[in-house]
C-alpha cells in the first residue's frame, strides 16, 4: 500500500496521499486539502512547495548532484556541446546524429531576425541595459510570428522552440552591437551555435572574429551548465505566465525579466563588481565577508549560498576548473581569479557560513570565465538568458501538454482591515503636514 500522511485538524484526522519520485524524494499531496478541511498552507518564498511533477532535471543539493534527463552535468564538461544538450531537454533524449543535423540546420536557418525589428532596436537609448532589450525583443518575436501564437502540434512547436533558440543569440548579439553604436552582424550559416554568437558580438565589417577552440569550448559548457535547474525563479516564472496559456515568447520575456535581478541571474554581474572592488583596493576580501555577515546591512556574498544547494553546487566546481584553464591556455592571468578564490577560502573556513552551508554557487566564477572570454559585463546576465532558455521551454512545453492544465494561482491569508467604510473625499481630513 502506498504512503499517506495524516494531518490532525482539531478532533479530525486526515488522510493526505504521498507522491514519490524516481530519487525517493517524497511530497505530501495537498491538492485536495481546502477542499476536504477549509485549510490552505502557507509557506512564502516556497521553499517547501512542489509546483509539479517533472521529469527533466534532478537536483540532490545535499550532495551536489545535477542530472539532466538523468545524466550527471559532469558528463557534459568533455565534450561540450550546448544545441545537443538543448534537445536532450525539450525532447526527453539525446538526438540521433539525423535528428541533431536537422535541428542544427534549423537554428541556422532561423537565425536572422525580421528586418523590420532592427527599427525596434533603433529605438532604445545606447545606455539600455541589455536584459530589458532581451525581454521586450523575446516578446516582440510574438508579433512577427503570429502563427506560433496557438500551439498545434508538436511539429509546430519543435519550429517555434528553433526558431527562438536561435533569434535569442542574435537579439543578444545586435543588443551588445547597439549599446556600442555598431553595425549589425548577421549570422553566418557556415557557423556553429557559439562561434556564430561571438561572431555576431565582435566581428567587424570585412574583420573576422576567429573564434579559438578553448573560447568555444568554454562559453559551451558556460550555457550547459546554466540550461536548466528545475523550478528556479526565472522557470517558475515561465510557467506561471504560461499556465494562463499565453504564448512562449511572452512566457520567455517574462522569464528574462525574473532571472535580471540579483538574488538570480544578476548575480553574475555582482560578483565581478565585488571582485572588482577589492581589487582596487576599495575594500578588502575580511571587509567583505564581515559586511556580508551582518545583520546591520544588507550586503550578502555574491555567488555564495542557494535555495536547494546545501553542499557545494556541482557547476561552481566545474567553472572553477574552466575559469583557470581557460585563462592559462589564453596566457591572460586575472587577478580577480585569485580574489574569487582567496574569498572562498575565507568564508570556507567561517562559522557563520559553514553553519548556514552556503557555498560557492554557479555564479561565483561564471563571470571570471565570460571576462576572459571578452563578453563586457553587462552581457553576463544575458549570456545567462541565452543558457537558461532550452530550460524555459521545456518546463513550458511541459506545462503545456500535461492534463489537466490549470492556472497557477496561489492564495493569501489576508491580515488587512476588516470590514471599512468608503470616506468620500471632501470628509476626509487632510493629512498633508
Ligand atoms: N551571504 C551572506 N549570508 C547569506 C548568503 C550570502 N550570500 N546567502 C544566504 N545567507 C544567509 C541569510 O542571511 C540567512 O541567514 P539567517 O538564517 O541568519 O537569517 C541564511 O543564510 C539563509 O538564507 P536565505 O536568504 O533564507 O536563503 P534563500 O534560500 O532564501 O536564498 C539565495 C538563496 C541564493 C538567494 C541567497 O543565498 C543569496 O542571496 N545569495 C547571494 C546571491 C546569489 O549568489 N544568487 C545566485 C543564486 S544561484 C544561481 C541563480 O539562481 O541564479
Amino acid at each position: 500500500m502506498s504512503e499517506t500522511a495524516t494531518l490532525s485538524l482539531g478532533d479530525r484526522s486526515y488522510e493526505l496521499p504521498v507522491s514519490v519520485g524516481t530519487e525517493g524524494e517524497c511530497a505530501i499531496d495537498i491538492r485536495e486539502l481546502r477542499g476536504r478541511t477549509g485549510y490552505i498552507t502557507l509557506d512564502p518564498g516556497y521553499a517547501n512547495t512542489g509546483s509539479c511533477l517533472s521529469d527533466i532535471t534532478f537536483i540532490d543539493g545535499d550532495r551536489g548532484v545535477l542530472r539532466y534527463r538523468g545524466i550527471p552535468i559532469e558528463q557534459f564538461g568533455s565534450d561540450p556541446n550546448f544545441v545537443e544538450v538543448a534537445w536532450l531537454l525539450i525532447f526527453g533524449r539525446l538526438p540521433s546524429p539525423e535528428e541533431y543535423r536537422c535541428f542544427a540546420a534549423d537554428l541556422t536557418a532561423h537565425a536572422n531576425l525580421d528586418e523590420g525589428m532592427k527599427y525596434h532596436f533603433e529605438g532604445f537609448p545606447r545606455s539600455a541595459p541589455p536584459m530589458a532589450i532581451l525581454s521586450a525583443m523575446i516578446n516582440a518575436l510574438s508579433c512577427f510570428y503570429p502563427e506560433y501564437l496557438e500551439l498545434e502540434d508538436d511539429v509546430t512547436f519543435r519550429m517555434m522552440a528553433a526558431r527562438l533558440i536561435s533569434k535569442i543569440r542574435t537579439i543578444a548579439a545586435y543588443s551588445y552591437r547597439h549599446s556600442k553604436g555598431q553595425p549589425y552582424i548577421y549570422p553566418d550559416p557556415k557557423l556553429r551555435y557559439v562561434p556564430n554568437l561571438l561572431h555576431m558580438m565582435f566581428s567587424q565589417p570585412y574583420v573576422e572574429y576567429e573564434c579559438e577552440d578553448v573560447v568555444r569550448d568554454a562559453l559551451n559548457l558556460v550555457l550547459i551548465l546554466h540550461a536548466d535547474h528545475e523550478q528556479n525563479c526565472s522557470t517558475s516564472t515561465v510557467r506561471m505566465v504560461g499556465s494562463s496559456q499565453a504564448n512562449l515568447f511572452a512566457s520567455c520575456a517574462a522569464g528574462v525579466c525574473a532571472l535580471w535581478g540579483p538574488l538570480h541571474g544578476g548575480a553574475n554581474v555582482e560578483v565581478l563588481r565585488m571582485l572588482e572592488d577589492i581589487h582596487r583596493g576599495n575594500v578588502t576580501p575580511e571587509d567583505y565577508v564581515r559586511r556580508a555577515k551582518s545583520k546591520d546591512s544588507r550586503a550578502r556574498l555574491m555567488g555564495f549560498g542557494h535555495r536547494v544547494y546545501k553542499s557545494f553546487d556541482p557547476r561552481a566546481k566545474m567553472l572553477s576548473v574552466v575559469a583557470e584553464r581557460l585563462l592559462m591556455t589564453l596566457g591572460k592571468p586575472d587577478p580577480l581569479l585569485d580574489i574569487a578564490r582567496k574569498l572562498e577560502e575565507i568564508a570556507l573556513e567561517d562559522p557563520y557560513f559553514v553553519e548556514r552551508k552556503l557555498y560557492p554557487n554557479v555564479d561565483f566564477y561564471s563571470g571570471i570565465v565570460l571576462r576572459a572570454i571578452g563578453i563586457p559585463i553587462n552581457m553576463f546576465t544575458v549570456m545567462f538568458a541565452i543558457g537558461r532558455l532550452p530550460g524555459w521551454i521545456a518546463h513550458w512545453w511541459k506545462q503545456i501538454r500535461t492534463q489537466p492544465g490549470r492556472i497557477n494561482r496561489p492564495r493569501q491569508i489576508y491580515t488587512g482591515n476588516g470590514l471599512t467604510d468608503y470616506v468620500p473625499m471632501a470628509e476626509r481630513e487632510s493629512n498633508v503636514g
